[in-house]
């Protein structure tokens, strides 16, 4: 199967590399922007890969949605099978792509979008067919759990950690996006689309680590606690889909403490499987690359579409779950919080809360920042 590569920054150049040694896969032309053809085998043209008879796949690895969004309709209407590493095209587009992909009957996959390296969606897909799935979730970002293992574990500087991410090619062009918890968001959105029927594109809620101090951190160390950012989605006990990330203090002795470095940790409760985790790296040009050799394999053994045929886009439910939390805030405004435990540091006040639903604590957190508040907040998992 000839495939052909659209983008080639770090992901696609592993792509590339990769494809020169797999079963029953070759390379074709590679899409590049205009004044980046530099190579035999790079185009500038979609029309030079869609009206290419010889190409039979197409790995579309650009980022973002536009020209992906255009590029990856014109090669599923050209009939080609399309591999994409990309959420934030799947979290916006997928179910029209996968809609036209059937039409044409081709492939349509995105394994390589959540997880990095770590054999999920794939896994989630097949489980789904048989099996009633309850939550799926994890550790989905990379860049982030590199920069929070390397601030709690030796000392580091947030920046500087940031720019480490970005030199090794875990970090998204815009590294926003890691470190607002947008694109683990992206995957936790294509994971419940693919468990649960159901893309949740509003009633989302995003936290990050952008306001996470070095005396968060030390307060975490006294409280035998370590913070991971945490995807998390599932049925709540109205019925409805809940969709949220967040940073989350876990205890020792919970699985997502062990994972270190640019490692993800996804899992998913299924009725009759139990609890499966999965582990391995979730960000960087190879890890990405593999899950997307895989899903070319896949391909060739007759895979088609992994987002299901009736998946609708619903609005979440941020009441349907909750727990106690972390909040690090000015100690005048502790009175806003349900307080089951305080402790004051001069104007600072570090809390924990009792139960609240998810729902509930950004929405507070958003409205004490509209009036100026400087405040971190953790959801603590036990
Ligand atoms: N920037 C992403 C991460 C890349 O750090 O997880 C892999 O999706």
């Amino acid at each position: 199967m000839k495939v052909a590569v659209l983008g080639f920054g770090t992901v696609g150049q592993g792509v590339y590399e990769m494809l020169q040694h797999a079963n029953g896969l070759e390379p074709g032309p590679v899409l590049v922007r205009p004044g980046k053809d530099d190579a035999p085998f790079k185009v500038t043209d979609i029309e030079a890969v869609t009206g290419d008879p010889a190409v039979d796949a197409v790995v579309e690895v650009l980022g973002g949605t536009e020209p992906a969004r255009s590029w990856t309709e014109a090669a599923l209407r050209a009939g080609k099978h399309v591999v994409t590493a990309n959420k934030a095209l799947v979290a916006a587009h997928g179910p029209e792509l996968a809609a036209v992909a059937r039409e044409q009957g081709v492939a349509f996959l995105f394994s390589a979008a959540c997880g990095g390296g770590v054999p999920f969606l794939h896994n989630l897909a097949l489980a789904a067919q048989s099996d009633r799935i309850l939550s799926v979730g994890g550790i989905l970002n990379g860049t982030t759990n590199y920069m929070l293992d390397a601030m709690q574990s030796r000392g580091a500087d947030y920046a500087a950690v940031l720019k480490d991410a970005q030199t090794l090619g875990y970090a998204e062009a815009d590294p926003s996006a890691d470190v607002s918890g947008l694109d683990a968001l992206r995957k936790i959105m294509l994971a419940c689309a693919v468990a649960f029927e159901k893309l949740p594109t509003e009633g989302l809620y995003t936290e990050g680590i952008e306001d996470l101090t070095p005396a968060d951190v030390q307060s975490f160390r006294q409280m035998d606690l370590t913070c991971r950012l945490v995807a998390r989605g599932g049925i709540g006990p109205r019925g409805a889909v809940f969709a949220f990330v967040e940073p989350t203090l876990v205890p020792a002795s919970a699985a997502e403490c062990a994972v270190k470095d640019n490692y993800n940790l996804a899992r998913y409760e299924a009725e009759r499987a139990g609890d499966i985790v999965l582990m391995g790296q979730g960000a960087g040009r190879f890890p990405t690359a593999s899950a997307v050799l895989r899903d070319l394999s896949d391909v060739l053994c007759g895979q088609r579409v992994m987002m299901p045929a009736g998946c609708v886009r619903v609005a979440a439910d941020g009441e349907g779950c909750g727990h106690p939390y972390y909040v690090r805030l000015p100690a005048e405004l502790t009175g806003q919080l349900p307080v089951d435990r305080i402790q004051k540091d001069g104007d600072t006040a570090r809390v924990v809360t009792s139960s609240v639903t998810v729902k509930w604590m950004h929405d507070t957190a958003a409205r004490l920042r509209a009036q100026g508040a400087k405040l971190f907040f953790a959801g603590i998992e036990g």
